[in-house]
């Protein structure tokens, strides 16, 4: 995830940017730039690869007079990681330079309208394209004879009217040396406030040293800071906002985790806005059809092979219901560990469909290159851009979740099954399958998932907590789910031992009575997925064969649903197989609470690495 950072005050401002880029650098970033200026010129230096590399360069420069400016760490989402797609990026006339985060959605049709204007563009980036776009409206007030003061609001105000997608920005203006502009719709953005020099950035360790009282902005404000002042207005009227400062009491650790006690707990509560991430860009202007541009070159396949490690393998069996369903695929989905040693076979119009959070799992590339070598196209949904799997892959799908720090799979498994959803349906729309009505009807809950899921969160983690109490005594569990909850069922499971180290075995409901039922009694209870679906009276008899052995039973289900069990929790109605984006939080917070409870190291499980790149 980019790391944006701002400064104004009496001091010098490029060794204070790269302290705070510094402690950024746990969001993870592949390239850094700063901008600023000195002695009337606008300077912008830029560098691929680590802090160290724009220190190297910069340390090459007399940057000792500049008291403002910007900088910025990025994570590749679109466009590889190298220099010329570092930011900052500068405007037509390079006098305005800024930093984004995010992703403008309709940046090609601006870049052609200011291209026709007489732009020309040095990179392929969105954010140069806002950076034109903001100069040229900066023009245009001043040839109306807008106030000196009032321009840049102005220009601000009239350019992120047009700009579509999602954005944080931090601005300066060779006119006005010592002030700092700043944006959010969509992204993170924060400032940092006091009597003699203020911050903004898109995350409060980036300024904690020097000052603990913030404003976080909201979507649609903008800001103006000077070394002693800061004013917020409002982006479509350009009028002011009142708005106070809090105080912080975190440390910089606490603080790098956004108060969260765990990076899995923050990326749990990130999933909103993943799924927002996830959606930009892959919807039609009207919303009503998923745009894929990575699968337009390609015909649907006639068979999908999904192959997968771990966490992303339960996602690509959890899709396997969606692409039959819906795009009538049929899919078969496979462990890159055994996969890599059968003698599969490949049709003519099949295609393989790779998914990794972290592209570099061994496995999994060793069954990507051994299925290139038979001739099959590959598909590759991954996280980290300019990864192994990304790179070797025929065409790859970004999951866009940002970095996932803690070593248990949460966001990335989120954000996977939002772009699975999308490709079943874009799938299911090019034969024809889908009604109209069924593809809106998923997509408007899709687009309001991200609300409604940030509203249940904190009432989750609570049942989640009373939950892990009442039975982290116990030293085996049994997840249980039928259809599209056995995956999750899978996840549960793998979510709790990797993290509790209590043994947990998932699964398909129907199966336990061919053997794992011998082991229910009393001190070994069940966590069943008992969602509102067609398989409902299923699930319930399974849990009754359960209670006939005294089993407990944890039932994740919904309003609605008539069970007598030993604990039940109720989680929100989405739509359908929708429903998974509450109960996949439910599953990942019963784990995590558990597993606190308990003292166990949450982000660094024993035994565990992030990136498997070995067999
Ligand atoms: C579980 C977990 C692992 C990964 C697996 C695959 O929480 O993180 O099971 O899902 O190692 O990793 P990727 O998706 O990077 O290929």
């Amino acid at each position: 995830m980019c790391g944006i950072i701002g400064y104004t005050g009496g001091r010098p401002a490029v060794p204070l940017i790269i302290e705070g880029l510094r402690r950024l650098e746990y969001r993870g970033y592949d390239s850094a730039g700063t901008a600023y200026v000195q002695d009337g010129e606008l300077q912008v230096v830029r560098a691929e690869g680590k802090l160290i590399e724009l220190d190297t360069k910069l340390a090459a420069l007399d940057t000792s007079r500049a008291r403002a400016g910007i900088g910025h760490t990025r994570w590749a989402t679109h466009g590889v990681p190298v220099e010329r797609n570092a930011h900052p990026h500068i405007d037509q006339d390079g006098t305005i330079a800024l930093v984004h985060n995010g992703i403008i959605e309709n940046y090609q049709e601006l870049k052609d309208e200011l291209t026709a204007a007489g732009h020309t563009f040095r990179t392929e980036t969105d954010t140069e394209v806002i950076a034109h776009l903001i100069g040229a409206v900066l023009n245009s007030c001043i040839v109306e004879g807008v106030p000196e003061e009032d321009c840049m609001i102005q220009a601000l105000s009239r350019a992120l009217a047009r700009a579509e997608g999602a954005y944080a920005l931090a601005v300066i203006n060779l006119a006005e040396p010592d002030v700092i502009y700043g944006a959010r719709h969509s992204s993170p953005l924060v400032m940092g406030v006091s009597d003699e020099e203020n911050f903004l950035a898109s995350d409060i360790p980036a300024f904690l040293p020097y000052t603990r009282n913030v404003v976080y902005l909201n979507d649609g404000e903008l800001v103006r800071l000077t070394k002693n002042s800061w004013t917020v207005y409002d982006c479509a009227t350009a009028k002011k906002i009142e708005r106070t400062p809090q105080r912080i009491e975190w440390d910089i650790q606490a603080a790098q985790k956004g108060g969260y006690k765990h990076f899995m707990l923050k990326e749990i509560f990130e999933q909103p806005m993943v799924v927002t991430n996830c959606l930009t860009g892959r919807l039609s202007p009207d919303h009503k059809h998923v745009t894929l541009p990575e699968l337009e070159e390609m015909p649907v396949p006639e068979r999908l092979h999904i192959i997968a490690c771990g966490t992303s393998f339960h996602a690509g069996l959890w899709a396997m219901y969606l692409m039959e369903n819906w795009a009538k695929i049929p899919t078969s989905v496979e462990i890159a560990s055994e996969y890599r040693y059968r003698d599969t076979i490949l049709g003519e119009g099949d295609q393989v469909l790779v998914i990794s959070q972290s592209g570099e799992t061994a496995d999994t590339l060793a069954c990507l290159r051994k299925v290139k070598e038979q001739g099959a196209k590959v598909i590759g949904l991954c996280n980290v851009v300019g990864s192994s799997i990304a790179r070797e892959s025929d065409t790859v799908i970004y999951t866009q979740a940002g970095p996932e720090i803690s070593v248990a799979s949460t966001k990335a498994m989120c954000s996977q099954l939002v772009v699975l959803t999308l490709m079943a349906l874009f799938w299911g729309r090019r034969k024809n399958l889908l009604t109209e009505m069924a593809e809106t009807e998923c997509l408007d809950t899709l687009k309001r998932i991200p609300e409604h899921l940030e509203t249940a969160l904190p009432e989750m983690r609570e049942t989640a907590r009373a939950l892990a109490r009442q039975y982290s005594g116990a030293r085996s569990f049994l997840f249980l789910g039928r259809g599209s909850c056995y995956p999750l069922a899978l996840e549960g499971a793998l979510k709790l031992k990797e993290i509790s180290y209590i043994h947990a075995e998932g699964y398909a409901a129907g199966e336990m009575k061919h053997g794992p039922i011998a082991l229910i009694d009393p001190d070994f209870p069940t966590f069943a997925l008992a969602l509102a679906d067609d398989l409902f009276p299923k699930v319930q008899s399974n849990l009754q064969e359960v209670q006939a052995r005294n089993g407990k039973i944890i039932a994740l289900t919904q309003d609605g649903m008539d069970l007598t069990v030993d604990s039940v929790w109720k989680i929100p109605h989405a739509w359908g197989p929708l429903d998974v984006f509450f109960a996949l939080p439910a599953l990942q917070l019963f784990a995590y609470e558990v597993a606190d409870y308990l003292g166990k190291d949450v982000d660094q499980p024993r035994n565990l690495a992030k990136s498997v790149t070995v067999e």
